[in-house]
């Protein structure tokens, strides 16, 4: 099942993703003797102390990194930077069928997480959020499909997740009622929701590389940067070398709709290998790569609000992946590529 869409996550990455959250986490369980009385978990008070700390965190999280509004909202590309639609931020989005690349029969919509009452979540508790963002299960018991990007929101450490929520759950209310996701059955058979997250402490801030990977994996550069086989499984080897394809109106023509291939972020010469610091903090902050503007469909809109001291963590981080030689090129026409399978500018040189 090849998912195209406004981030394509494998399903096949779940123990991956498990595996990078005991790396990220340390796997640091307090042992019993030192733990009589662990407090309760911020995450388990319903509801989540609304705090101005938290309001701030989770704005900053929410629209410099997560991006929850970027698929909750129907959303203008037209516009650069891009941004939801007036009045519908995070009121839900019903993705389009050339958007999701689905077969006949399912329909993925990014429910409405405004606090209305009637249409939105004004009536689901902090922990329906917390199970949804930890283990993909939905406030009604579903198994959430995984353009959801549970996989990598995971790794939210406790309080940056609680701060998510706070501000969140802030947000106006987007009176306007979304239909419900309709799976076939063979792709529902296939989907498992997570395993319950205990605690994830927060991440160490003075390690720069670690933190990086830290805000990359949590902003979740993989879901689109990692190429796709034809089942929508995440090739091996390929981490963040580029060549997903993401088919959607992404702009100026609001009717018209364009692939863009997702660029290789490791540190080849085929990839940002000539990047420097400052290269990546001026690209993100204006969506330009020096004169080559970047598609909007890259959340270059939300990254650009990050301190420069995030970002230059991020790039820290990206200069720690494995080099993998893949040449990606959205300015050259659109050739079949033998090394992702897909079809991409520059592919025919892979
Ligand atoms: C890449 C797109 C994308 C991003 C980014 C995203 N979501 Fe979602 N989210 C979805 C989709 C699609 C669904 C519906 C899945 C389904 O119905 O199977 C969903 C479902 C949910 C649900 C469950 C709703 C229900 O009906 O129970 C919650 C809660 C949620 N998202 C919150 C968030 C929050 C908070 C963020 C930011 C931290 C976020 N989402 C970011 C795509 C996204
Ligand atoms: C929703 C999909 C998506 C996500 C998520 C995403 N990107 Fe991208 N990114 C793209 C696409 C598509 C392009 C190519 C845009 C174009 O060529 O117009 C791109 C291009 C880039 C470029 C330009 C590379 C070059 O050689 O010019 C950088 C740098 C980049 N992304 C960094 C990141 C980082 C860092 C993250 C995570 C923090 C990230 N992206 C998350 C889709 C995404």
């Amino acid at each position: 099942m090849q998912t195209r869409n406004r981030i394509s996550v494998a399903i096949a990455a779940v123990l991956l993703a498990a595996t990078s959250i005991s790396s990220l986490s340390g796997c640091q369980k307090a042992s019993p003797a030192q733990s009589s009385a662990p407090a309760k978990s911020i995450l388990e008070m319903e509801p989540i102390p609304r705090t101005p700390e938290r309001l701030a965190r989770g704005k900053y999280l929410v629209e410099g990194l997560v991006q929850c509004p970027f698929c909750h909202s129907d959303y203008d590309f037209t516009h650069r930077p891009a941004r939801p639609v007036d009045g519908r931020k995070g009121g839900g989005h019903v993705f389009s069928k050339e958007e999701m690349g689905l077969p006949d029969g399912n329909v993925v919509v990014a429910s409405n997480i405004s606090p209305d009452p009637d249409y939105g979540a004004g009536k689901w508790k902090d922990t329906d959020f917390v199970r949804a963002l930890r283990q993909g299960i939905g406030h009604d018991g579903r198994t959430l499909y995984p353009m959801m990007p549970y996989y990598y929101f995971r790794s939210l450490s406790d309080e940056d997740l609680a701060s998510v929520i706070v501000y969140e759950r802030s947000l106006a209310s987007v009176h306007i009622e979304r239909p419900k996701t309709l799976l076939t059955e063979d792709i529902k058979k296939s989907l498992q929701p997570m395993p319950p997250v205990d605690h994830v402490p927060e991440p160490n801030r003075l390690d720069r590389v670690e933190y990086g990977k830290y805000l990359a994996t949590v902003g979740h550069c993989d879901g689109c940067h990692t190429p796709l086989d034809e089942k929508g499984n995440s090739i091996p080897d390929m981490y963040l070398a580029g060549g997903q394809l993401l088919v959607g109106a992404w702009g100026p023509d609001p009717e018209k709709t364009v692939t863009v291939a997702s660029l290789n972020l490791t540190p080849d010469p085929s990839g940002i290998s000539y990047f420097d610091e400052n290269i990546f903090v001026n690209s993100i902050r204006t969506g330009s790569v020096n004169a080559r503007p970047l598609a909007n469909i890259m959340p270059w809109a939300y990254f650009r609000n990050l301190t420069d001291d995030d970002l230059k963590a991020i790039f820290a981080y990206l200069r720690t992946v494995k080099p993998v030689k893949h040449r990606v090129d959205n300015t050259e026409t659109p050739r079949y590529c033998k090394q992702c399978r897909g079809k991409h500018g520059f592919g025919e040189r892979n």
